[in-house]
C-alpha cells in the first residue's frame, strides 16, 4: 500500500497511520515512540514574550517616573522631602499611610516574579533549540541581545542594593546616618545625599545605571517586535522611541550621584 510523508514529517496513507507498532498519538505529534514525543509546552513562548514585553513596559514606566522625582532632588531639601512625604500620604485617607506605595511595591514584585521567570524559560528553550548557531552583525543592537542576562542581574542586584541603602536604611547598605521615614517627615534629601557622598555606592550607582540603558534599549526595542510592529515606519518611531527613553532615564538618574561627588548637591 501507497505511503506518504506528509510536511509536518507524519507517515499517512489511504487507510490512516501505517507504521505497524507505532504509537498512533505519538504519530499525531510527528514521532513514533510516545517516550519520544515533546509536547507543546502549557506556556507557549509568545505569550511567555507577551509577559516579558508588558512587565517591561511597567517597570520602563517605572524607572521613567521615579527618575522624573528623582530630579526633584535639585528643587532643594524642603521640595524633596516634602515630595517623599506625599508619596507616603497620597490618596489619604481613602489609602492607609504608605498605601499607594505598597500597590506599587506589591504590583512591581508580581511583574519581576513573571519578568526574571518568563525570561528564565525562554532563554533555556532558545539555548535548546539554537543549539550552536549564533545571530551575528547585528551592530549595537547584537551587544546589547548578548548582555541582557549579565546586565538584568547587575540591575536585580542593583534594586536589593538600592531598597536597603534610601529605603529600609538597614545595617550594612546604608549610610551611617541613615534616618528613616516617620508618619510626619521624609528625610529622603539626607539619605540620599550621605549615600552617594560614599564614592563606591556613588560608582555602583554609575553602573547600575549604564546596565539599565543597555537592558532598557535592548528590551524596549525587543517589545516593538513582540508586539507586533511590523510597519518599517513605526517600527522605526518605536525604536526610536526606546533608545530615547533609555538615554534619558540613564542621563536623568546618573546626574545625581555625580551632583553630589563634585559637590554640586550637598
Ligand atoms: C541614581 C538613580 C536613582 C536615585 C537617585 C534613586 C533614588 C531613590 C530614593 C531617594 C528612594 C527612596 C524614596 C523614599 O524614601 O521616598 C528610592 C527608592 C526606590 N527606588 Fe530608586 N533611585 C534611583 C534609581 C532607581 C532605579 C534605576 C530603580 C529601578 C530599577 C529604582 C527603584 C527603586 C525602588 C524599587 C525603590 C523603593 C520604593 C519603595 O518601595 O519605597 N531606583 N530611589
Amino acid at each position: 500500500m501507497a505511503s506518504a510523508r506528509t510536511t509536518a514529517g507524519q507517515v499517512s496513507g489511504a487507510a490512516g497511520p501505517l507504521l505497524p507498532g507505532a504509537d498512533d498519538s505519538a504519530l499525531e505529534l510527528g514521532s513514533v515512540r510516545a517516550g519520544r514525543v515533546r509536547r507543546p509546552p502549557v506556556l507557549p513562548s509568545w505569550v511567555l514574550k507577551v509577559v516579558m514585553a508588558v512587565s517591561g513596559i511597567v517597570f520602563a514606566l517605572y524607572v521613567l517616573v521615579h527618575m522624573i522625582g528623582n530630579l526633584k532632588v535639585f528643587t532643594g531639601v524642603d521640595h524633596f522631602n516634602e515630595y517623599a512625604h506625599w508619596l507616603r500620604t497620597v490618596l489619604q485617607p481613602f489609602l492607609p499611610y504608605e498605601g499607594l506605595l505598597w500597590i506599587v511595591r506589591a504590583v512591581l514584585l508580581g511583574c519581576l516574579v513573571a519578568h526574571v521567570g518568563a525570561a528564565a524559560v525562554l532563554w533555556s528553550r532558545g539555548r535548546k533549540s539554537r543549539g550552536a548557531h549564533r545571530h551575528k552583525g547585528l551592530g549595537l543592537r547584537n551587544f546589547t541581545a548578548r548582555t541582557m542576562l549579565v546586565t538584568g542581574i547587575v540591575l536585580l542586584g542593583f534594586v536589593v542594593f538600592h531598597v536597603l541603602d534610601l529605603t529600609t536604611g538597614t545595617a550594612g547598605a546604608a549610610s551611617a546616618s541613615f534616618r528613616p521615614a516617620t508618619v510626619d517627615q521624609a528625610h529622603a534629601y539626607e539619605n540620599l545625599v550621605a549615600s552617594f557622598q560614599r564614592p563606591v555606592a556613588a560608582a555602583f550607582y554609575l553602573v547600575a545605571m549604564i546596565a539599565l540603558f543597555l537592558h532598557l534599549a535592548h528590551g524596549l526595542w525587543t517589545v516593538v517586535s513582540d508586539l507586533g510592529a511590523t510597519g518599517r515606519r513605526l517600527r522605526a518611531v518605536g525604536y526610536a522611541v526606546a533608545g530615547a527613553v533609555a538615554l534619558a532615564v540613564m542621563l536623568g538618574n546618573i546626574i545625581i550621584p555625580i551632583s553630589v561627588l563634585s559637590g554640586l548637591l550637598s
